[in-house]
């Protein structure tokens, strides 16, 4: 049985900051955020947008009728959670006006949370192939206002429904993974931002990559050749490169000339968002579907999550794909947000909702919004 991707629905918060300006505000050179980072934009989400409010906005987009009769199992990946104890997935089910009977839950495994998430979807279409699961990786990454990691964060949601018949993206069931106990990057239940080992976070991500490349070629007798595309895990966009990079003369120079044109194609969105921990790797093929996808192409994606977890897995985008991308709304969402200054961000990101508050609607311009906070428990409305 084919099973895959069916449908996929991003979503980025309206504002974001200029990374030039950023770097000017932090007395760094542009050039060492714009080239020796990668990045030009960063999310900047609102105090009354977190994972559940930017999850539901994804969802909302792919979202119908037809999906929620038939949503089986529904699993949030991320790090971002606002509760230690109930999950994201459920304070989404009547956001997102689920039915009942669907087995929900999160899963939290750093930015590799939402791969753990299709993989179990994978099975769970296996066992129910009538059914779909909906998937959804949403994140705010947040490491403080003038720390080295400032200019890695970014916030937004990849929802994805995975349905036997995928019209986006076949699994092949090819996969391999490894986990290591590995202190690169954390974050404490008492804080909102993370802390990172930043140049050793970098060497773990290559050698993880490197790793499960050797181990995926020698489980599948496989080589370069066999795909036209890599997809990585993007915290910022030369990470990635990074990781391209030690293929450069090990594979036919042409290979990696293609590789390298293809992976350009998918950091479009990223450089302009920021990292997006369990969605980065999506927000890439999302990316690399607009902007570059061919029908058939073969593609391997690589997924990292700090701590750390990775999985290398192979994948075939499907005939048709561009009639299921509204590649012009996901345009246009990037390219209508408003341009906030350094000094309007550092508000943004200091205001800390307390027990009692309570948000008024008209000073929302999200659908989904945090209404209040009543007796410590987060309430959200939809703005219709
Ligand atoms: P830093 O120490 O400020 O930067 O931190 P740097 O000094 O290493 O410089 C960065 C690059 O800019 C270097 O290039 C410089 O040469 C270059 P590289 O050697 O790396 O190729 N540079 C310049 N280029 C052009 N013109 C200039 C110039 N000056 C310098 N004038 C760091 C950078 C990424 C470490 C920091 O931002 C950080 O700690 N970020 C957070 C951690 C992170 O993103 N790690 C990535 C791997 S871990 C991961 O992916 C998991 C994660 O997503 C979390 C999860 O799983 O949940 C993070």
């Amino acid at each position: 049985m084919d099973i895959g991707i069916d449908k996929i629905g991003f979503y980025v918060p309206k504002d974001y900051i200029d990374i030039v300006e950023l770097a000017e505000a932090r007395d760094v050179d542009p050039n060492k955020y714009t080239i020796g980072i990668g990045q030009d934009k960063q999310a900047v989400p609102q105090p009354y947008e977190d994972a559940v409010t930017l999850a539901a906005s994804a969802a909302d987009k792919i979202l119908t009728d037809e999906d929620r009769e038939k949503i089986g199992l529904f699993i949030v990946g991320t790090e971002s959670s606002v509760d230690e104890s109930k999950s994201t997935a459920a304070f989404l089910s009547n956001l997102l006006e689920l039915p009942e009977d669907i087995r929900s839950y999160e899963i939290k495994q750093a930015c590799y949370g939402a791969t753990a998430g299709l993989q179990s979807a994978y099975d769970f279409i296996n066992g129910n192939p009538d059914k779909k699961a909906l998937v959804i990786a949403t994140d705010i990454a947040r490491y403080g206002i003038n720390t080295p990691g400032e200019v890695t964060q970014g916030a937004g949601a990849v929802a994805m429904i995975i349905s036997q018949n995928p019209r986006v993206l076949k699994f092949d069931h090819k996969s391999v993974y490894m986990t290591r106990n590995v202190g690169d990057f954390w974050r404490p239940t008492f804080s909102k931002t993370a802390f990172a080992r930043g140049k050793f976070s970098n060497e773990v991500y290559v050698d993880f990559f490197t790793t499960l490349w050797r181990k995926y070629r020698a489980q599948y007798d496989a080589t370069a050749e066999d795909f036209s595309t890599m997809l990585f895990h993007i915290p910022y966009t030369k990470m990635g490169t990074k990781a391209l990079r030690t293929l450069e003369g090990n594979v036919p120079d042409d290979k990696y000339e293609e590789l390298t044109k293809h992976y350009q194609e998918s950091i479009k969105f990223s450089r302009a968002v920021g990292n997006l921990y369990t969605g980065s790797l999506y927000l890439g093929l999302l990316s690399y579907l607009v902007n570059g996808a061919q029908e058939n192409e073969k593609i391997l994606m690589f997924s990292y999550g700090s701590g750390a977890v990775g999985e290398l897995f192979s994948a075939e985008i499907q005939p048709g794909f561009e009639s299921v991308i509204d590649k012009a709304a996901i345009e246009d969402e990037l390219a209508n947000r408003q341009k906030i200054s350094i000094e309007d961000y550092e508000k943004i990101y200091q205001v800390e909702y307390e027990d009692g508050a309570s948000i008024d609607a008209e000073e929302v311009d999200t659908k989904f919004y945090l209404s209040g906070i009543r007796e410590n428990e987060r309430l959200y409305k939809v703005k219709r």
